[in-house]
C-alpha cells in the first residue's frame, strides 16, 4: 500500500528542538528505520514550513494514496486552509502528534483537522507515525 507522512512546521527541526518534549532522534533517522521495518510498504515523506505547501501536497496525494499521516504541527490549530484540503480529498488522514497535546498549553487543545481526520494519535513520541501507519494496516487487513 502507498501512504505518506506529512509534517508541518518546525518538524524539520526534530532532534535539536525542545528534546524534553519532542526527543533527540532526527526524522530522517525515525524515517530510515520506519521504512526498513514496513518494507512492503512504499512509504515516502514531505515536509514543509509553509502552509500552502503542505495544502499542495495534500491535494496532489489525497485522491491517489491509501492514506496520509498527518502532523500539521502549529498550523493543527490555526489552519482552516489545510482542514478544508483533508475535508476535500478522498484519502483518509490520521492526524497524529509527538506530545501530547492536551497536557500542553490550552492553544493546543484545539485542532481544525480532527473532525476531518480518520482517526487521531497523540503523545507517543515518534512512535505516534508507526501507531498511524499500522493503524491503516489493521484496517486494511480487516475490510
Ligand atoms: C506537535 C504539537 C503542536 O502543538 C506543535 O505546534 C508542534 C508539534 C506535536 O507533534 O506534538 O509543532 O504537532
Amino acid at each position: 500500500m502507498k501512504f505518506i507522512i506529512i509534517n508541518g512546521p518546525n518538524l524539520n527541526l526534530l532532534g535539536k528542538r525542545e528534546n524534553d518534549i519532542y526527543g533527540d532522534e532526527t526524522f530522517n533517522d525515525f524515517f530510515e528505520k520506519l521504512k526498513k521495518k514496513f518494507a512492503n510498504q512504499e512509504i515516502s515523506y514531505f515536509q514543509s514550513n509553509i502552509e500552502g505547501e503542505l495544502i499542495d501536497k495534500i491535494q496532489e496525494v489525497g485522491y491517489n494514496y491509501d492514506g496520509i499521516i498527518l502532523n500539521a504541527a502549529a498550523y493543527t490549530h490555526t489552519s482552516i486552509g489545510i482542514a478544508d484540503a483533508v475535508k476535500a480529498i478522498t484519502t483518509p488522514v490520521v492526524e497524529v502528534h509527538i506530545s501530547n497535546t492536551f497536557s500542553r498549553e490550552d492553544y493546543r487543545h484545539k485542532s481544525y483537522i480532527s473532525p476531518n481526520a480518520k482517526g487521531v494519535i497523540v503523545g507517543f513520541g515518534l512512535q505516534s507515525y508507526e501507531l498511524a501507519l499500522q493503524s491503516f494496516l489493521y484496517i486494511a487487513k480487516r475490510n
